[in-house]
């Protein structure tokens, strides 16, 4: 059964998302250790971001990463990491040495195997959230792309067309693995993919979100009601 949370608008979801992620990681850390979170970039998380930053949480207890990120630099308006450290990271102080930010000075390959190389002393993550794009795509795993069969690495460089970018994605592999994960879904454009995502056949080279989404550890937050999605 899938665990679909619904909302009455984006930044509600938001919110509860954002709430859901700090409960998971006061779950980690009472076990005694550090720990890991990966987040996503676009717009839907900023009220997340938000809410972490007003939440007093601990962040010194926690590894911070990206599920996947644009190749500009850090300071560019479409940088994945400058939205979380304008509105989240800076604001609460998170230390630098718990931040793990995809080196996009880099070439986007060898980007893609420096943040492998840090991120596997961190696997599996506690929490991963991820975002779905109008065309299904999570990640920066977009339908057809050949990295989507891609189950042994960990991070890879993928071009997107549609955007005419580079971008360094973690890979279904670690996406699986994942012992918490949380799908913020929000948006009327979102409906049909939603829809083929919660209740399709499995086809992740035609809707990649369904990637690792489907399972009990698995929570989906949206605006979008029963009706539509
Ligand atoms: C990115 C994301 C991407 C995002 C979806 C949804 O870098 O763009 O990580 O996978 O989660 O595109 O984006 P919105 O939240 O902006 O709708």
């Amino acid at each position: 059964m899938l665990n679909v949370l619904r909302y009455p608008d984006a930044r509600a979801a938001a919110e509860s998302c954002g709430r859901g992620i700090l409960d998971l990681l006061t779950a980690a850390i009472g076990t005694g250790k550090q720990a890991t979170l990966a987040v996503s970039g676009g717009s839907s998380p900023k009220p997340m971001f938000e809410l972490f930053a007003k939440s007093g949480f601990p962040w010194e207890q926690v590894q911070i990463f990206w599920v996947d990120e644009r190749c500009v630099p850090p300071s560019d308006l479409q940088s994945n990491f400058r939205m979380a450290n304008e509105t989240w990271l800076t604001p609460a102080k998170v230390p630098s040495a718990n931040i793990h930010r995809v080196p996009t000075e880099l070439e986007p390959q060898e980007a893609a195997r420096r943040y492998s190389e840090d991120v596997q002393n961190y696997l599996p993550f506690d929490v991963i959230h991820r975002g779905i794009g109008p065309d299904g795509h999570t990640a920066s795993l977009f339908p057809g792309e050949p990295l989507i069969a891609d189950h042994e690495g960990i991070a890879g460089a993928v071009w997107v067309e549609k955007m005419h970018q580079w971008r360094v994605t973690l890979l279904p592999g670690v996406l699986e693995a994942a012992r918490n994960t949380v799908v913020l879904a929000t948006g009327a454009d979102k409906a049909e993919a939603l829809a083929a995502v919660l209740r399709g056949p499995y086809d992740p080279m035609k809707w990649p979100a369904q990637i690792g989404a489907r399972g009990t550890n698995v929570t989906w937050f949206t605006d979008l009601p029963k009706e539509i999605a």
